[in-house]
């Protein structure tokens, strides 16, 4: 049994291609100025043809063992979260451990699509609380412009590649590391945001193709009214289960999907602009690795500081939400 589990390393990968708001208008009817005005995006990445989101998370995975001074060889666990694996068969968790040599390592995915990183992160959380494992690599990793409708101007704006990673570790200091992690679901609103084909309930077809099911659908606007709401809700009762403040919070981390909804939940905590973490303008929503890399972004800009609390939280498919409250 160890007493808490703590980030001893960060990582990200973004892929080199740049996809502008300018480059959408001349591929849907759009304009720069609806895209910055209505979600706060300016330029996306996109992966190159040869790369996949295992490729992805290998460059980011390498830069968190980088960063805590480890071995591939020495982790025990590997949990990608994903929306957008290699195949649908294996886990990509098991193309990273192959692409990285951690021969000892364990390896599954979870799908809780922008939530996925957290949801991630509480199960290596209570894995290493357990006993039963001591360093785990939990990745949020996506190539999502291969789910994208390129004619569907609704979502096609939104969304971007990218991965990130962080290793856990066992510690015995109790008062450091993940302090909780709060995780919710509501399946019955599963259709507000789905990739409808490709999976048991509408098997690849040509039909499903012409139809172009294998493409994200999003109700935005009914999505982001109950992410406000349930974000809002989650990120004060995170503070109250924990008897802290707003002014304890040194960063939050919220999910990069709209700078109105981070706005809305920043306002509901009474948090300064200046103590959230915003890179959605250069990378988009990059649904289960937007936390991840936003925290490695922020941890390199030496926005996180020993001993500081932050904040993480996400909205998503499913639908689901979650947050979790670390002290770093
Ligand atoms: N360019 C120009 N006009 C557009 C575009 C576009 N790219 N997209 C939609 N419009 C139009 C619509 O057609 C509509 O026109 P109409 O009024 O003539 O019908 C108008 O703009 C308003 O559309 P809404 O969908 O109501 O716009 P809204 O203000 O809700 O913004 C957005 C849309 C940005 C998608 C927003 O709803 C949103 O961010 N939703 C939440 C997304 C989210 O958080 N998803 C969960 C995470 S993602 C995951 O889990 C994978």
């Amino acid at each position: 049994m160890h007493l808490s589990s703590t980030i001893t390393g960060t990582g990200s990968y973004l892929p080199e291609r740049v996809l502008t708001n300018h480059d959408l208008e001349a591929m849907v009817d759009t304009t720069d100025e609806w895209i910055i005005e209505r979600t706060g995006i300016k330029e996306r990445r996109i992966a190159a043809d040869d790369q996949t989101t295992s490729d992805l998370a290998c460059e980011a995975s390498k830069a968190a063992l980088r960063s805590a001074g480890r071995q591939a060889q020495e982790l025990d666990l590997i949990i990608v979260a994903t929306t957008t694996p290699d195949m649908l068969m294996p886990s990509t968790a098991c193309m990273l451990q192959a692409k990285l040599g951690a021969s000892r390592a364990a390896a599954f995915d979870v799908s809780a699509a922008c939530s996925g990183f957290l949801y991630a992160l509480a199960v290596a959380n209570g894995m290493i609380r357990s006993g039963s494992h001591k360093r785990v690599l939990v990745v949020g990793a996506e190539v999502l412009s291969r789910f994208m409708d390129w004619q569907d101007r609704s979502t096609c704006v939104l969304f971007g590649d990218g991965a990130g990673a962080v290793l856990l570790e066992a510690s015995d200091d109790k008062n450091r590391g993940i302090m909780s992690v709060k995780l919710h679901a509501d399946g019955k609103l599963w259709e507000l945001l789905h990739i409808p084909g490709g999976g048991s309930t509408e098997p690849i077809s040509h039909k499903m193709i012409e139809d172009r099911l294998n493409f994200i659908k999003m109700r935005g606007n009914e999505t982001f009214k109950v992410a406000v709401r349930a974000l809002e809700s989650l990120v004060v009762d995170s503070l109250k289960e924990n008897g802290l403040k707003a002014s304890d919070i040194a960063l939050l981390i919220p999910h990069q999907a709209n700078i109105r909804i981070i706005l809305a939940t920043a306002s509901r905590l009474g948090m300064p602009m200046d103590r959230v973490m915003l890179n959605l303008e250069r990378v988009g929503n990059t649904s289960a690795a937007s936390i991840p890399i936003a925290m490695d972004e922020a941890a390199k800009q030496g926005r996180i500081s020993e001993n500081d609390y932050i904040l993480l939280e996400a909205f998503g498919a499913g639908l689901t939400w979650a947050s979790a409250l670390i002290k770093w």
